[in-house]
């Protein structure tokens, strides 16, 4: 039986695409629904065309409560049971109370070699601090910030005059080849950490 994969983006939802397009016939896991908090999210809008369940929860009604919020995601997603989590690009904190049931279980895309640039704005701190090489990161999920085992990584030299748009674009290739192969390894049962 297939894997039953959920994918979770806050924007464009490049890194869900290459999921979908990578989940074949062949492939340990099936993508079951996208979940976003923006109704807005080009992503939604692909998934919804390529005939895939979408769930949106907004989370500006809820204001502080990110409990509420994560409440309401995880009613929404009760009917797909899900084996498995895929943050891609997803832009909200998850609490422990959410993060911890599916703690190992849950991976997520991160746009720096972690440790290194934990957070946001990864490529502008990369250049700022004269790194020579950059890249992303899939780890596993636990309820520190882009923190968590880490099951592969991808990296991109930083070349002379690049701005973080640029270094940015660079390191996005990079995601939608480490995200789907790390992804095919890890449904297939191997943890062990893939380097490109
Ligand atoms: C990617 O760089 C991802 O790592 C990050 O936000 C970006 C999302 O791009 N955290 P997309 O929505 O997958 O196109």
């Amino acid at each position: 039986m297939k894997k039953r994969v959920g994918i979770f983006v806050s924007g464009g939802g490049s890194n869900m695409r290459a999921l979908v397009e990578d989940m074949d016939a062949t492939h340990p896991a099936a993508p079951v629904v996208v979940v976003s908090n923006n109704e807005n999210a080009g992503g939604i809008t692909w998934a919804q065309e390529a005939g895939l369940a979408t769930v949106v929860v907004d989370h500006r009604p809820y204001g502080r409560d990110r409990a509420a919020f994560e409440g309401a995601i995880n009613e929404a997603l009760l009917p797909y049971d899900l084996d498995l989590i895929c943050l891609a690009g997803f832009m909200r904190v998850l609490t422990a109370g959410f993060v911890t049931p599916w703690r190992g279980r849950m991976l997520n895309i991160h746009p720096s070699l972690l440790p290194k640039y934990r957070g946001l704005h990864t490529h502008t701190r990369a250049l700022e601090a004269g790194e020579t090489e950059h890249g992303c990161t899939v780890h596993l999920v636990t309820p520190e910030l882009d923190d968590g085992p880490i099951l592969g990584q991808a990296r991109v030299p930083v070349e002379e005059g690049d701005t973080p748009d640029t270094l940015a674009a660079r390191v996005l290739v990079q995601e939608h080849k480490l995200y789907p192969a790390v992804l095919r390894r890890f449904t297939a049962g191997d943890s062990t950490p893939l380097m490109l």
